[in-house]
């Protein structure tokens, strides 16, 4: 079994991806809908990242071969509870890098249909931290992109 932890700005693609992938990701977006009919709800983070990872112990628990943590998953910090879970599952932990610079993730924002304030887009670039090997990934695959 493996986790593929996303990792990126919104905007950068990651749903987008998972879409082209056929899968189904566990997104914290959906996830604060299902829980507070609103997608964008940004008070109940704690409640939304317990309720994702108790959805991945379930599927880890029914042997799905394939788990994608559609979130931006900028820190460390943010990481390292997929790794701990995925030990204890005896599973691979990847990590792929939306490595997309914060001007493309800004214009491609501004034309969607969700869009994500400025200034909380500039924040959350300040916090981003590219995922690292030494985290515990067993992989880790950057997907650049520079078409806005
Ligand atoms: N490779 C790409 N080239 C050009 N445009 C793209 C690419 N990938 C995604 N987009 C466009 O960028 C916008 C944002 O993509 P997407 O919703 O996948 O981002 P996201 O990383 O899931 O963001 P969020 O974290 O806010 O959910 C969409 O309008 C999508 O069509
Ligand atoms: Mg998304």
């Amino acid at each position: 079994m493996r986790i593929v932890v996303l990792v990126g700005l919104p905007g950068s693609g990651k749903s987008t991806y998972l879409a082209q992938l056929g899968v189904t990701g566990l997104s914290s977006d959906a996830i604060r809908g299902l829980l507070a009919d609103d997608e964008t709800d940004q008070t109940i983070h704690d409640r939304v990242f317990q309720a994702l990872r108790y959805l991945l112990r379930q599927r880890l628990a029914i042997g799905r071969s394939a788990t994608y943590i559609d979130a931006t998953n900028l820190t460390v910090e943010e990481r390292r509870p997929y790794i701990g879970i995925g030990k204890s599952y005896g599973c691979d932990v990847e990590a792929v890098f939306f490595d997309v610079p914060l001007e493309v993730c800004r214009a491609r924002n501004a034309r969607r249909h969700r869009v994500v304030p400025e200034d909380a887009m500039a924040k959350m670039s300040a916090k981003l931290a590219p995922p690292d090997i030494d985290e515990g990934f067993s992989r880790v695959t950057a997907i650049p992109g520079r078409e806005p």
